[in-house]
């Protein structure tokens, strides 16, 4: 099991889609650790994105991820890090391909709905940054055994 950190940016909460965009996690197996809506404030925000302090877009990168609240979650799945950013789509709305989160709901890109972490690494340090220890819930869910073929003793 996998967890990875994803936020649904500004623009996904004011256009209305946060709901849509949680739902696809959740008909496609993700569970659900944590989740919460808060405004990023600078200083969270150059710690998050800090990998891109000098490039040219940074300065409006910060400005975007804080303009508004964001919905801030931890999900949970096998291999759930590249799952999740399959399905997210590349990076560009423009460029992103129809059935992604970004493909099918957005042009823009910069304001391209959605943050999820790139590897082991990155989710620890990001889940990190969100919520502390005691907020990542675990509980059994009762159709675990239907999301995941538990026959060998893993999920698979
Ligand atoms: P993220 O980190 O948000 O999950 O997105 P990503 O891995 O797909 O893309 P990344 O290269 O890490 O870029 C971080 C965010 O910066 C904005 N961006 N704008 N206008 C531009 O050229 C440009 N390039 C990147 C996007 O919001 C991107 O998600
Ligand atoms: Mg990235």
């Amino acid at each position: 099991m996998e967890k990875t950190l994803i936020i649904l940016k500004p623009d996904a909460v004011q256009r209305g889609m946060a709901g849509r965009i949680i739902t696809r996690f959740e008909e496609k197996g993700f569970q659900i650790c944590a989740m919460k809506l808060i405004t990023i404030d600078k200083n969270l925000a150059e710690k998050h994105y800090g990998v891109h302090k000098d490039k040219p877009f940074y300065p409006r990168l910060l400005q975007y991820i804080t303009s508004s609240p964001v919905v801030v979650m931890v999900l949970q799945a096998v291999n759930g890090i590249a799952v999740a950013r399959k399905m997210m789509g590349a990076t560009f709305g423009s460029k992103a391909e129809p059935g992604t989160i970004r493909g099918d709901f957005g042009l823009s890109n910069s304001f391209n709905l959605i943050h999820g972490s790139d590897s082991p690494e990155a989710a620890a340090q990001e889940i990190a940054l969100y919520f502390s220890k005691e907020d990542l819930q675990s509980y059994e869910r009762a159709n675990e055994k239907w999301v995941y073929d538990v026959s060998g003793g893993s999920p698979e």
